[in-house]
């Protein structure tokens, strides 16, 4: 299965392949936004695909579209709600992201905070 590493939170996971990489986020506890529920609505789960961006599906123009609206967009920037792990990846997970967890999750802020470097 491939491993997903969280840069900033030093957390890993192995996931199945094609899983996205939300679900490896939520599988290893890191902490990334999603406000939309995962549908490709809302850029909150906006990361950057930092060492395996081959190793992910290709982006498609809905995800293009959302991206748009991200803030601090870069080559490797994905969604992380519709890119699809074929392979090891190291991931960060951006800041715009990070602090929408926050908002949705209060319990669980200073926790992430925390582990967040
Ligand atoms: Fe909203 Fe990914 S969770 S676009």
């Amino acid at each position: 299965m491939p491993k997903v590493r969280f840069i900033k939170e030093n957390l890993e996971v192995e996931v199945p392949e094609g899983s996205t990489i939300l679900e490896a986020a939520r599988a290893a506890g890191a902490p990334e936004g999603d406000r939309c529920g995962g549908v490709c609505a809302c850029s909150t789960c906006h990361v950057y695909v930092v060492e395996g961006f081959d190793n992910t599906s290709e982006i498609e123009d809905e995800e293009f579209d959302i991206l748009d609206k991200a803030f601090d967009v870069r080559m490797e920037s994905r969604l992380g709600c519709q890119a699809r792990i074929h392979g090891d990846l190291a991931v960060e997970i951006s800041d715009e992201s990070f602090e929408a967890f926050l908002d949705e999750h209060p319990d669980e802020a200073e926790a992430a905070r925390r582990l967040r470097k």
